[in-house]
C-alpha cells in the first residue's frame, strides 16, 4: 500500500464515523467518495507528488470529513419535515383553540436541533406531531420524506417526567423496547446491560425507580429509550427537572451518545443556553398560536464539553442574536400570563 492510498483510506474511515446514515447508505456513499478520490490520487501520483502534498490536495478539495458528511447529509430528504402545519384543539368548552399556526421545520438527518419557546407555544405539540401521537389539523408531517400515519417505530421520546415503570427495575425497564420487539429475555437482558452500561448505571440492574435518584432515572429512561436504536429522538424538557451539575454530566453524555448513533434529534426547552450548547441549529417558535419566528445555526466545534463550550467566544455572539428573537415571545407569554391570573 502506497502512503497515499494509506491517506485515502484514513479520510475515507474518518469519513464513514461521521455520516449518519445506515450501512446501505453508507456504502454507497463511501464508494462514490472514493473514486473521486481516487482518480485525483493517480492524477497525483503520476505527477509524483509527494504524500503529504495528496493529503493536503484531498482535504482541499473534499473539506474536512466531518463537513463533507454534513454536506451529505443536507442533500438528502429531510429527517423530519414538518409543512405548513397548523393543530388545533377542542377546548373543554367545546371552542378550538390553535396550539400551532402555519409552522415549517425541517431536521437534517443526523442533525441535533433544539426547539425553544415561551412556555405554551406549542412546542410539546410540536414533537406530538413528529411523533404521530396527534395529527395535524392542516398541513404535512413527513419522516424521511414519507407522511406519518400513526405512531412510528423509527421515533424515541425521553419525556420531562421520566416514563419508566415504577414497578419494573432497571433491567427490566431497559430490556423493555427489545422484549416488545420479540428479542428473547436472555438477549433483550444482554443488550439492556450493555445499555445499562453505556448509561453509568452497572450495579444499579435490580434497582426499582423509586429508589434512584433524580439523574438515576434519568440515566435509566435514557437507555430505555436509545436500546431501541431510533433514527428521531425526540426529547421534551428532558432535563428541566435535575439540579444544575447532574443536568451538566447528563448533557454531555447525551453528546456522547447520540455522536455514536448520529440519529436526528429534536430537544425542547426553555432554557437558551442549554439548546446552543447542544444543537447544530436552534429554532425559535413564537408565543402561541406557535409558529417559527427564526432559525440559527450553530458552527461550535463537536465534541463539545457543555460546561466549556459557554465560554466559547462565538457562544455570547450567538446567545445575544437568538435572545433577541426569543425576548419578546417570552414577554407577550408572560403578560398573557399575568392577565390570566389577576
Ligand atoms: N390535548 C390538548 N387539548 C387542548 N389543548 C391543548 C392540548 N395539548 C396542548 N394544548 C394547548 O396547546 C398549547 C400549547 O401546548 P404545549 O405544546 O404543551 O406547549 P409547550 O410545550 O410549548 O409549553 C397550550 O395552550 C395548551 O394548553
Ligand atoms: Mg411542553
Amino acid at each position: 500500500m502506497t502512503a497515499t492510498t494509506q491517506i485515502l483510506r484514513d479520510y475515507l474511515e474518518r469519513l464513514e464515523s461521521e455520516l449518519p446514515f445506515g450501512k446501505k447508505e453508507k456504502r454507497e456513499i463511501l464508494l462514490e467518495a472514493e473514486d473521486h478520490l481516487i482518480e485525483d490520487a493517480q492524477r497525483d501520483e503520476a505527477s509524483g507528488m509527494d504524500a503529504s502534498e495528496a493529503e493536503r490536495r484531498a482535504t482541499r478539495r473534499f473539506g474536512e470529513p466531518q463537513a463533507l458528511a454534513r454536506r451529505f447529509a443536507e442533500e438528502r430528504a429531510p429527517a423530519i419535515e414538518l409543512r405548513g402545519v397548523t393543530k388545533r384543539f377542542l377546548t373543554p368548552a367545546g371552542t378550538a383553540y390553535t396550539a400551532l399556526r402555519d409552522l415549517d421545520l425541517s431536521v437534517h438527518v443526523g442533525e441535533f436541533c433544539a426547539v425553544v419557546g415561551p412556555t405554551g407555544c406549542g412546542k410539546s405539540t410540536t414533537l406530538a406531531l413528529i411523533s404521530g401521537l396527534e395529527p395535524p389539523s392542516e398541513g404535512e408531517v413527513l419522516l424521511d420524506g414519507e407522511p406519518v400515519t400513526g405512531v412510528s417505530r423509527a421515533v424515541g421520546y425521553v419525556f420531562q417526567v421520566d416514563a419508566v415503570f415504577p414497578w419494573k427495575n432497571v433491567l427490566d425497564n431497559v430490556a423493555t423496547g427489545p422484549r416488545l420487539r420479540g428479542v428473547d429475555r436472555a438477549q433483550a437482558n444482554r443488550l439492556a446491560q450493555d445499555w445499562i452500561g453505556r448509561v453509568g448505571l452497572t450495579g444499579f440492574e435490580r434497582y426499582y425507580p423509586h429508589q434512584l435518584s433524580g439523574g438515576m432515572r434519568k440515566r435509566a429512561a435514557l437507555a430505555q429509550t436509545l436500546i431501541n436504536e431510533p433514527r428521531i429522538l425526540l426529547m421534551d424538557e428532558p432535563f428541566s427537572a435535575l439540579d444544575v451539575q447532574t443536568r451538566t454530566l447528563m448533557e454531555n453524555e447525551l453528546l456522547q451518545l447520540w455522536s455514536a448513533t448520529k440519529s436526528s434529534v429534536v430537544f425542547v426547552t426553555h432554557d437558551l443556553e442549554e439548546a446552543i450548547a447542544l444543537a447544530d441549529r436552534v429554532v425559535v417558535i413564537t408565543a402561541g398560536p406557535g409558529t417559527v419566528k427564526g432559525t440559527y445555526r450553530v458552527d461550535l466545534p463537536r465534541p463539545r464539553n457543555v460546561s466549556e463550550i459557554r465560554f466559547h467566544p462565538e457562544f455570547a455572539l450567538i446567545y445575544q442574536e437568538i435572545w433577541n428573537d426569543l425576548r419578546d415571545e417570552v414577554l407577550v407569554s408572560y403578560e398573557r400570563s399575568k392577565r390570566i391570573v389577576s
